[in-house]
């Protein structure tokens, strides 16, 4: 296992109505002005916002508004959110919505205190300060409600990258599962396929010995698999929605992350397709998941037939292990397919002319170096034959 500090001090309030106390959390954690920032509409629709403001009036916190953020965020809100915190002197960043919401709010609070542009932040500058931020997550998925990372499309360029720095997690976040009851089906298998590729992104490594990371990615993929399917077909099942909602945020704190060497290689690949179609970051990576492992798995088969006995059932086939490790890969995909998830390339509605376009920004594009993936260094000729697995 390798060295490491982990420290992930958000406070998590969860439950039915718990978005009822935002405004006294906000005071707990020292803000006095709010800016609260949400995406395109749907916590109008189902009431929420308006459950969020009267929490504010109540414990007599001012606020002010900026919605818009979209799926895939980008940089223009971002700009007019740093000056909008800055000509109103606002203290806290109330992000009440996705991981889209909450990104862009993490953007803007670590943009509105910083004297250049916040894109270096997006081109590797490590983030040290941002202004407190706190989440009402609306949809299980990204596990922004935890993470120390945000993730903005810059419009010139159609650049989609990340940011990383402590600053960035949450001082509180409020996950009442109830809130995600109104997501579409497409949507809800959307966040139980982003949560799972969280998962394989760190179970797929070359630090040895790491069972406890192990075990509980498996443990973790197991309760995807089962609860997935169920909140998928049955919006109301509040049981399936609670347990996926705090296996979101399991998998994206770190916690079953840490002593470990990552992959990322799927992300990679997959925000080159959501910045260029404008898919779901979800959707994407179920059509880019299989792919992946299947040019990857000779790397290291064991592991591939590890994680195909552990979490999918799949009988050992000890002369055989390739056998084993490509059976893994296959119920994987068969897997996201039975949730309604893209299997291809035509189903996302992406084009094989693209297929040049996409690798070299994926390995090149705004500070690249030319290289991807933390389990196989794969170079843009590797990044171009996945993506054709995928047609
Ligand atoms: O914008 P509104 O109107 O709210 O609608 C959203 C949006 O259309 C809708 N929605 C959300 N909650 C709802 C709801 N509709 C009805 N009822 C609800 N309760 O769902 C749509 C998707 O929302 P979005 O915020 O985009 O989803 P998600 O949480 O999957 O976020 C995706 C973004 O997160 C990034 C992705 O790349 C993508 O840009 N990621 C961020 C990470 C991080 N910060 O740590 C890590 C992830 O790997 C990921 O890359
Ligand atoms: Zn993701």
């Amino acid at each position: 296992m390798n060295n490491f500090t982990f420290y992930a001090p958000t406070y998590f309030v969860f439950g039915k109505e718990k978005e009822n106390e935002t405004g006294a959390y906000v005071k707990k954690f020292g803000g006095s002005k709010v800016l609260i920032h949400y995406g395109g509409g749907s916590v109008i629709k189902t009431g929420l916002l308006q459950r969020v403001k009267d929490s504010l009036d109540k414990e007599g916190i001012e606020y002010v508004e900026l919605g818009g953020a979209r799926p895939n965020p980008r940089s223009g809100l971002v700009y007019e959110g740093i000056d909008l915190c800055r000509k109103e002197k606002i203290d806290f960043v109330l992000a009440v919505g996705g991981g889209s919401t909450i990104d862009s709010a993490k953007a803007i609070a670590a943009g509105t205190v910083y004297d250049g542009d916040f894109w270096d932040y997006y081109e590797g500058k490590p983030i040290e300060e941002a202004l407190p931020i706190g989440t009402v997550l609306t949809i299980s998925a990204a596990g922004s409600e935890g993470s120390p990372d945000s993730v903005i499309t810059k419009e010139d360029g159609m650049f989609k990258r990340g940011a990383h720095g402590e600053a960035l997690r949450p001082k509180f976040s409020i996950l009442n599962p109830a809130l995600t009851q109104t997501l579409p089906q497409y949507q809800t298998a959307c966040g139980v396929t982003d949560i799972m590729a969280h998962l394989y992104e760190r179970y797929l490594t070359n630090t040895k010995d790491v069972e406890v990371t192990d075990r509980m990615i498996e443990g973790l993929l197991l309760t995807m698999i089962h609860e997935g399917p169920k909140a998928v077909a049955d919006s109301e099942d509040y049981e399936s929605r609670a347990n996926i909602m705090w296996a979101g945020m399991m998998a994206h704190n770190n916690s079953c992350g840490v002593g470990r060497d990552q992959d990322w290689t799927s992300h990679n690949i997959e925000h080159e397709l959501s910045a260029v179609y404008d898919c779901a970051h979800g959707a994407g990576l179920a059509v880019v998941m299989p792919a992946v492992f299947t040019y990857n798995m000779e790397h290291d088969v064991m592991r591939f037939a590890k994680i195909a006995v552990r979490v999918w059932g799949c009988q050992m086939d000890f002369e055989h292990p390739e056998v084993t490790a490509k059976a893994g890969i296959e119920a994987l995909r068969n897997f996201l397919i039975s949730i309604g998830m893209p299997k291809n390339f035509e189903e996302l509605g992406a084009k094989e002319e693209d297929i040049e376009y996409m690798a070299h920004t994926c390995c090149y594009g705004d500070g690249g170096n030319g290289t991807v993936g933390g389990f196989v260094t794969l170079k843009q000729e590797d990044v171009e034959k996945i993506y054709r697995l995928m047609l």
